[in-house]
């Protein structure tokens, strides 16, 4: 609900009390958006649901509110119709004077939170050694976009990646390591040891055929525990190569976060379990130190334990998680942690969570999150796979991205005849690449599967990465045909609206609050990108009814105003998606 909504709303609730006495303080007026434009912009239906009530025809209550309501500085004079609905239309005058309003502002009107606080993203959080995967870049794109909207309205954002970085493949790695990389271990030097993942690959398949192996690999978990110095450095040096090989990543996306992987909470783990013995909810079992959870329950229909101590003294990722939730909340005095992982981790989080909330370790000040998201599908429906059935590396599906974009750039210059430099094709095809990537991503409800097809994210047509920045630079465009810098437009110029497209985008432009507002609460991104393809299409509807450059002042700066606008919202919504605008393509 919008400003404006929320004005009407209570105006409504006061003419309700002042028709029908003190009794009806509270009541709902039921506004909601008009069901067909042709009567107006909303519609209250209040009249209908009190009509028992108060033992009167819909339409003479419907009369007894208007008769009481003043809202003349916003609408038209209501209107009553079919079995009782009011029907409200904006005035054309108070829409101007709230796009005079916005134009001034750089943040569009969008205000900052009234209450800003601080929130945790933990996102990306891939593993050391082991496969960056598309579900690590859904994680990172849609966890970037949900920091970047708290960012904006005004929060303490902190980003973290909560990075694999302990466990006991270590003690597989560093033996593995001391056999092949046995000079790594002795100098100071970083280590390059190529492709992390296929030496992971290898340790494994050492550790699987070797017994001796397996018992030297045990012995340097101990050894790593107890903070032995040459095997801690031999598991700096795998860190190491792992954070560059992420960095590329990051790079390419545009990514900020701070790494705090597992380990960083090893010290805090010993309390962690204590605290819960002494809550009394640890259990022994089979050796291991359970905590029994409620609604959760085995194949035999037992009830299921999650174990935060295993019997040879190890922890594991629930205990971890259980002392970095504590830590967020005390250390770092968050009031929301989001995390942002695929679904298939929900179980994981509703038990962790539940162990947190039994140990009353969540004060009520404190909102949790998960936030999970669907498989990446290949366009055979099936998961996302190359050609040989192996796992896509991300740096080639991001690279592949670009080089498509700059095919496709290069034949339509062909078919244009324009000539354009190496460094605007470069830029384009990066930009527009990435871009495509994570809009592909962002514009589907999260929640769901979808399919990735670089033909599909590409596209200029639909509700692509590339059509809307395509929209921005026709706009831009503009400017350019009539020699216009719409930064100096004039301080007294207005915006007035004449036809019914400039009516219908001026409407949608002063939306843009209400859905960041959406975001915020639901962390859905796709409903930003909603909003900016029906912004672009509203614009082009406008662009291809209403002249611009060659029509009459004032309606001519007013409509560059609206391009401008325009602009403004596409460049302001498509960074808070993590996608940069080109003035050119
Ligand atoms: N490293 C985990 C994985 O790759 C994700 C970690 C998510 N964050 C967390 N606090 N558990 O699946």
């Amino acid at each position: 609900m919008n400003a404006t909504q929320e004005q009407l709303k209570l105006k409504l609730a006061q003419a309700l009390v002042a028709a029908f006495g003190a009794d009806y303080t509270g009541v709902d007026p039921i506004l909601v958006t008009a069901s067909n434009p042709k009567f107006g912009d909303f519609q209250a239906n209040v009249a209908l649901s009190l009509s028992k009530k108060l033992g009167m025809q819909p339409r003479a209550i419907a009369s007894a509110i208007v008769e009481k309501l003043d809202i003349s500085d916003i609408c038209e004079p209501p209107e009553i119709a079919g079995p009782g609905f009011i029907n409200l239309k904006l005035q054309t005058s108070y829409l101007e004077a709230q796009l005079n309003a916005i134009k001034a502002d750089s943040r569009l009107g969008v205000p900052t939170a009234k209450n800003p606080q601080k929130e945790i993203v933990d996102f990306s959080s891939p593993n050391i050694a082991k496969e960056m995967h598309v579900g690590h870049l859904r994680s990172t794109i849609i966890g970037d976009c949900i920091a970047r909207i708290l960012e904006f309205r005004g929060h303490d954002v902190l980003r973290l990646n909560h990075v694999g970085d302990w466990g006991t493949q270590f003690g597989m790695l560093i033996t593995y390591l001391r056999e092949v990389y046995p000079e790594a271990l002795t100098t100071a030097n970083a280590l390059d040891i190529g492709d992390l993942v296929s030496f992971y690959r290898q340790a494994k398949q050492r550790f699987d055929a070797d017994a001796a192996f397996q018992e030297t690999a045990r012995q340097e978990v101990v050894r790593l525990q107890a903070g032995a110095e040459d095997t801690l450095h031999a598991w700096k040096l795998l860190c190491e190569q792992s954070r560059k090989e992420f960095q590329i990543i990051y790079d390419l996306l545009d990514i900020k976060l701070i790494e705090r992987g597992e380990s960083f909470y090893n010290s805090f783990l010993p309390v962690v379990v204590e605290d819960l013995e002494t809550a009394g909810l640890v259990k022994e079992n089979q050796g291991a130190k359970c905590v029994f959870l409620d609604g959760f329950t085995n194949r035999e229909g037992e009830p299921l334990p999650l174990i935060v101590q295993k019997s040879d003294g190890g922890y594991n990722y629930a205990t971890t998680d259980l002392a970095a939730l504590r830590y967020r909340i005390q250390e770092d005095q968050a009031k929301r942690i989001i995390y942002v992982t695929d679904e298939g981790q929900a179980n994981h989080f509703s038990q962790f969570l539940q162990v947190a909330k039994k140990a009353n370790w969540i004060p009520d000040d404190v909102k949790i999150v998960h936030v999970p998201f669907g498989l990446v599908l290949g366009e055979d429906g099936k998961k996302f796979k190359t050609r040989s059935g192996d796992t896509v590396r991300l740096r080639d599906l991001l690279d592949e991205a670009v080089s498509r974009t700059r095919a496709d750039l290069e034949a339509r210059l062909k078919e244009e005849g324009r000539e354009e430099t190496e460094e605007f094709i470069n830029n384009v095809a990066n930009v527009v690449g990435i871009s495509a990537v994570k809009y592909a991503d962002l514009s589907q409800n999260r929640t769901s599967n979808y399919v990735f097809s670089y033909d599909k994210m590409l596209s200029l047509k639909g509700n692509t990465a590339p059509y809307m920045i395509y929209a921005y630079v026709r706009t831009q465009g503009i400017s350019r045909e009539g020699n216009i810098d719409f930064a100096n437009l004039g301080d007294n110029a207005e915006i007035v609206l004449r036809e019914e497209t400039e009516f219908t985008l001026a409407k949608h432009l002063l939306q843009l609050d209400e859905v960041i507002g959406e975001v915020e609460q639901d962390l859905l991104p796709n409903r930003l990108c909603d909003y900016l393809y029906n912004l672009s299409d509203k614009f082009n509807k406008f662009y291809e009814n209403c002249p611009v450059l060659k029509s009459e002042e004032p309606v001519r700066t007013s409509r560059l105003m609206l391009c401008d606008l325009t602009a403004r919202t596409l460049k302001l919504g498509l960074d808070l998606l993590g996608i940069n605008v080109l003035e050119r393509m």
